[in-house]
């Protein structure tokens, strides 16, 4: 997890005026298709995105690490799907993490699984420039960055069947249950996840919401494409680190709940 004051409030109140994607009730959730009339038909709705647009500082580091090794490391987002062997300089495995935030794991899990290539998607700057100055430190070439929504990363720029692996670690709980359709783990983002990855590629999904913990389960075993790997909620594997934000909740008492699918 990353720190508090470096994500957004996920329990402020998203006003229509200070949301950039103001919710409606009739947009499907995260990844559906927005619902369609004849007004909208002339003026396609915004679906419901995960995230708000968040100010944040970058910091004098993260900025360098961004000029310097931004046009090696980050990819610009395309309507359109990408060549990986070409991008990567190889074929590997293709794992897929989804809002990384400040990118710890991420660099963590890419040093220690050298073999696998790592796509992270996120949306926030700083988290941006802080991922990459890790790459420079741990001189990592096996991770490419798209700062973009990952919900329409997958839609175009990722074939179906090409991903060996997803990590969604700690997605926004969006506590509130106004803000529960603005969760990524929903049914039709599911179905979208599920059919970019190869049969036997794998989907790991952690938080430390139990009410989430147990939506995702719903929504996970509801998918025909998925197989749990075991009967309900996963033991953390060992290639998942335990953040210092973790461990400190998990002495405090709170739990971590993570799943891990297998596509059939
Ligand atoms: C609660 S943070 C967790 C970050 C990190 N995984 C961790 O464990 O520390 C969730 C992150 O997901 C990002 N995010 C949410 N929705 C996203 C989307 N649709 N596309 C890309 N990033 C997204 C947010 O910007 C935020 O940094």
């Amino acid at each position: 997890m990353i720190p508090a004051d470096s994500l957004p409030d996920p329990d402020r109140d998203a006003t229509d005026a200070d949301d950039p994607i103001a919710p409606t009730e009739t947009n499907d959730p995260a990844s559906g298709a927005p619902a369609e009339s004849a007004e909208s038909a002339a003026t396609p709705r915004r679906r419901i995105k995960s995230f708000v647009t968040r100010a944040g500082r970058v910091s004098t580091g993260q900025q360098r690490a961004v000029e310097t090794l931004g046009p090696r490391f980050m990819l610009p987002y395309q309507p359109a799907p990408a060549d990986w062997p070409l991008l990567y300089g190889r074929t590997a495995p293709l794992i897929l993490e989804i809002g990384f935030g400040m990118g710890k794991t991420t660099a963590e899990i890419a040093r220690t699984r050298p073999d696998d290539d790592f796509l992270g998607v996120e949306v926030h700057g700083p988290g941006i420039g802080a991922l990459l100055k890790l790459i420079g430190e741990h001189e990592l070439g096996n991770i490419r960055i798209i700062q973009h929504d990952a919900v329409e990363v997958l839609e175009h720029m990722i074939a179906p069947g090409s991903l060996q692996g997803v990590h969604v670690f700690f997605p926004d709980p969006w506590h509130k249950a106004r803000h529960n359709k603005r969760r990524l783990i929903q049914a039709p983002f599911a179905a979208l996840l599920a059919s970019r990855l190869a049969p036997g590629g794998y989907l790991h999904c952690a938080t430390d919401w139990e009410p989430y913990a147990q939506q995702m389960l719903e929504v996970l075993e509801a998918e025909p494409m998925l197989r749990n790997t075991v009967s309900g909620f996963a033991p953390r594997p060992d290639y998942r680190p335990i953040t210092k934000f973790e461990a400190r909740g998990l002495r405090l008492g709170h739990g971590v709940w993570d799943l891990i699918y297998q596509r059939v």
